[in-house]
């Protein structure tokens, strides 16, 4: 094919344009898609037909609504891969990612789809995550240098076992969905709640042989807003999309708390 290529454009050739095969559509599917906020039209739910095929995902079938019947819809989406976390929404009452959501593992001709719970609506399946992120940032989310540690640069690596890798990997694997604190029945009455996010990522760093910000990040989540505000509903690891476990580690983060007190004490 390069061979080819090469071979017209040193003859000034003109090289012919690439088509991209359309994959054939099966059926039809309802697209049925919230539409409003802040500034714009009443609420609605707005139907759309869309083409489906094999392997469609429901971030595709916003694709093509976007490029086909409504350019104004507005969602958010980049990797379509399951990795940048931005493509969050309700999708048949579900918190799930829209890139990893097949139209066909669904099992219906009407697909519902609407913006994730639990955080501001901007517009259509676009939210405000500001408050999120606040939260995440509140609990200090990266190693700190252990208390014996003087402000020079580092002499040596911090050497850990696998036994005390595993104490905090899997919570490593949170993209950042938010798809936790929309399924959490706390984040919905507390605004002030931390959330399941910031707390498992408060317990990943607390599980972390290297680091040495327990004390201060223990001050954050030891409050009223909270570790000590989850009530273990588990809704948060039910939808994790990355196989985290948010109540677990808030569980794990509540003893860590216990543990640092009754040292004190
Ligand atoms: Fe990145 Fe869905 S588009 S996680």
């Amino acid at each position: 094919m390069f061979v080819e290529l090469e071979r017209l454009a040193m003859r000034r050739e003109p090289v012919p344009a690439v088509v991209r095969a359309e994959p054939r559509p099966e059926r039809t599917v309802l697209v049925r898609v919230f539409r409003g906020g802040t500034g714009v039209s009443a609420p609605r739910m707005v139907a759309y037909p869309v083409p489906v095929h094999k392997g469609m995902t429901v971030l595709d079938a916003l694709l093509w609504i976007k490029e086909h019947a409504d350019p104004t819809l507005a969602f958010r989406s980049s990797c379509r891969m399951g990795i940048c976390g931005s493509c969050g929404m309700l999708i048949r009452g579900e918190a799930r990612l829209a890139c990893e959501t097949q139209v066909a593992t669904l099992g219906t001709e009407v697909i519902e789809v609407a913006p994730l719970p639990n955080f501001p609506l901007i517009r259509d399946l676009a939210t405000d995550f500001t408050d999120f992120f606040g939260h995440h940032r509140r609990i200090r989310p990266h190693l700190h240098p252990p208390d014996d540690q003087d402000s020079g640069p580092f002499q040596e690596e911090f050497r850990q076992t696998e036994a005390e890798r595993l104490e905090y990997y899997q919570f490593t694997m949170c993209i950042m969905c938010g798809l936790c604190d929309a399924a959490c029945p706390i984040v919905a009455l507390d605004r002030e709640f931390l959330g399941p996010q910031a707390l498992t990522q408060a317990y990943r760093f607390a599980a972390d042989s290297r680091d040495g910000g327990q004390a201060d990040r223990m001050r954050i989540v030891d409050t009223a807003h909270g570790c000590w505000r989850c009530e273990l509903a588990g809704s948060c690891s039910a939808v994790c999309p990355k196989g985290v476990d948010p109540a677990l580690a808030t569980q794990l983060l509540k003893r860590e708390v216990l543990r640092r007190r009754l040292r004190r004490s």
